[in-house]
């Protein structure tokens, strides 16, 4: 059908007669001459017909319209100099068409334009709709190119360099336990019972070490019924590693050369390694949060100390309740942040009030090291105080001091919010970084407070540090999340490997015996067959590609993503099902529509 692609034609191409296949991007017609841009998958190379130069194909050309599908054979010239595009790879040639064949026409309004000459503007839900469409443009295109790139160079470095082998895995399975709701299938055979779908491939991989399998990956669908975010998608795909017989350096060190490889491989950059490393609780004094950007500085003070005895009760109250009191200083943010904005109504204030602060204090400090303060801060701060928090602070005059006083999670909470507002608002972030790094040391556990139990932070196959085994409850786990801009893109840990030690852990999250054995009594079956020490960690693929695409949203690099409703708007799943499918199974819907709920006319279910 064709010789070449259209983005591949260069000047070395000139002179040779060319057969091209592809959708019509664009159709000018100058005056007599027509100009019609052929688009396929490697790119746009422009196509001239004019009535004496092409008389057989003049007409066909004139008659060609956007998204038009054709084939066209002609010889390969030298635009003329007026016409050179260098903004296009082929912008040096054109192609004066001999023959144009329509292959197939568009006989419906196109919903929008495709173009990638016309600038986007189109909803969202209007491409979900017609994603074929949307993913006809250039740049949704470059970006399943760019998965596909990443994915061949994890692929590719695994298997080469590192002697990982592929193994699939189980999606119809049982719960396996990363923190969210699982996806369950009936199963016909087995009337009343579920599987579901697998959150992780986590117990599987686990026990193909147990097999001996050594070095185990999967580019691996998983599944989990959570609050969608930009970032989040109900079915997303991670890339999964576990390996055995390597201590924590040596799996860091091994995945940061995988970073490194990919980072070469797709975007030509080298990356310094090693990569820096925090700890859990230092990035959570210093930022807020475990998983800090770091683009920008803005760190958190904390002023506990000082204000445990300053006047203001507010604040030492926090204190003598177990809270803590910190700073957000903002270099220069005595010009850029007005009161109105950090007062009740404003936009600051609403921040870190929705991420459950009471209030926001300030302090902005002027010149000569006077302070200017909402309410009573000022008048219930020493001397010393005073010049104790400036200085930690690094405050100088300009500066605008944001506090947060309270429990420790709420406040960390709120300054990391408000630091990320912060940093947008006043151009704090170098776009063009990329920085990595790794959290590691997080506490096994945390409290549920609704729950009234602990609760695994990764998940209770993460092994604790042997240094704290006395008291698991307060053990750091040998467990790590690699951080870039600001997103947890994977996240790993040494696993137990010990029947015992699982058991207590998974005592120490309230499970107990039964339970334990119910859910996972294979797991534990598995660890007395003889069991190596090993290790694992898993990628988001989606978030990877995003952050490397330079896209705010995971679903500009899924195919056929989810809305934030958890459904498809080209398919229109979910979607009702026959009442004799629900039979077989053994269903019956219990739901019963609200009374201002739109009918859905598909919802056959209870026909
Ligand atoms: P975790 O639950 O941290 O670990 O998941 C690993 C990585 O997957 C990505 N991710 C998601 N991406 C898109 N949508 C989602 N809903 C979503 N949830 C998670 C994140 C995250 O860092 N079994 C363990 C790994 C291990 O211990 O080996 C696990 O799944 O980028």
């Amino acid at each position: 059908m064709r010789t070449h692609y259209c983005g591949t034609l260069r000047s070395e191409h000139i002179g040779q007669t060319v057969t091209l296949c592809g959708w019509v991007d664009r159709r000018r017609d100058h005056g007599g001459v027509i100009f019609v841009d052929l688009r396929d998958r490697t790119g746009v190379v422009q196509i001239a017909s004019d009535p004496e130069r092409t008389p057989e194909a003049y007409p066909k050309a004139d008659a060609l319209r956007n998204e038009y599908v054709v084939r066209v054979t002609g010889r390969v010239s030298q635009r003329p100099d007026e016409s050179l595009n260098d903004k296009l790879p082929t912008g040096e040639v054109e192609i004066y068409a001999e023959s144009i064949e329509l292959l197939n026409a568009v006989s419906k309004q196109l919903p929008f334009q495709v173009s990638s000459s016309d600038t986007e503007n189109v909803r969202e839900d209007l491409r979900l709709k017609y994603r074929y469409l949307d993913l006809r443009r250039q740049r949704m295109a470059g970006n399943l190119k760019l998965r596909h790139n990443v994915i061949k160079a994890m692929r590719r470095f695994l298997e080469d360099c590192e002697q990982f082998i592929e193994v699939e895995t189980p999606i119809l399975t049982k719960s396996t336990p990363e923190g969210a709701r699982d996806y369950l299938v009936p199963s016909r055979v087995n009337p009343g019972e579920f599987f579901a779908l697998p959150q992780s491939p986590q117990l599987f991989k686990q026990l193909l070490m147990v097999s001996g399998m050594d070095r185990y990956y999967q580019i691996a669908r998983c599944f989990r019924d959570e609050d969608l975010r930009a970032d989040r998608q109900p079915e997303f795909t991670q890339l999964d590693m576990e390996m055995s017989f390597m201590d924590q350096d040596e799996v860091l060190a091994l995945n940061e050369a995988l970073i490194a490889h990919i980072y070469k491989e797709v975007r030509g950059q080298d990356i310094a390694l090693p990569l820096p490393r925090i700890t859990y609780a230092d990035a959570m004094e210093r930022y807020g949060t475990d998983r800090p950007d770091t683009r920008y500085g803005l760190e958190l003070v904390n002023a506990s100390d000082i204000m445990a005895t300053s006047g203001f009760k507010v604040f030492s109250g926090a204190v003598k309740s177990g809270g803590v009191v910190k700073v957000l200083p903002i270099p220069g943010g005595n010009d850029v942040i007005s009161n109105v904005q950090i007062k009740p109504g404003g936009d600051l204030f609403k921040e870190a009030t929705e991420a459950g602060a009471k209030g926001l204090a300030y302090i902005r400090v002027k010149e000569n090291g006077e302070i200017d303060t909402i309410g009573a801060i000022k008048d219930n701060l020493s001397p010393e105080q005073k010049e104790e928090l400036l200085s930690r602070c690094g405050a100088e005059a300009g500066h605008l001091l944001l506090f947060g006083a309270g429990d420790t999670a709420t406040v960390n909470k709120a300054l990391d919010r408000l630091r990320q507002v912060v940093a947008r608002r006043m151009n704090l972030i170098d776009e063009s970084k990329h920085n990595l790094l790794w959290v590691v040391d997080f506490p096994m556990v945390e409290w549920n407070a609704d729950d009234n139990r602990y609760e695994a932070l990764h998940h209770p196959f993460t092994a604790p540090n042997p240094d704290d085994m006395a008291d698991l409850s307060t053990a750091r786990a040998v467990a790590y999340d690699i951080i870039l801009n600001g997103y947890e893109i994977g996240g790993g840990s040494l696993r137990i490997y010990q029947r015992d030690v699982q058991e207590k852990v998974f005592e120490l999250i309230g499970l107990s015996e039964e339970e334990a054995r119910a859910k996972f009594g294979f797991l534990l079956e598995a660890f007395e067959f003889g069991t190596p020490p090993h290790a694992g960690i898993a990628y988001g693929l989606d978030r990877l590609v995003m952050l490397l695409a330079g896209e705010d949203s995971i679903r500009d690099t899924i195919a056929f993503p989810k809305t934030q409703n958890a459904s498809c708007l080209l398919t229109e799943a979910p979607a009702g099902v026959d009442k004799s499918q629900l039979k077989e199974l053994f269903i019956a819907s219990t739901y019963v529509p609200k009374k201002d709920e739109k009918k859905d006319e598909k919802e056959d279910a209870s026909k």
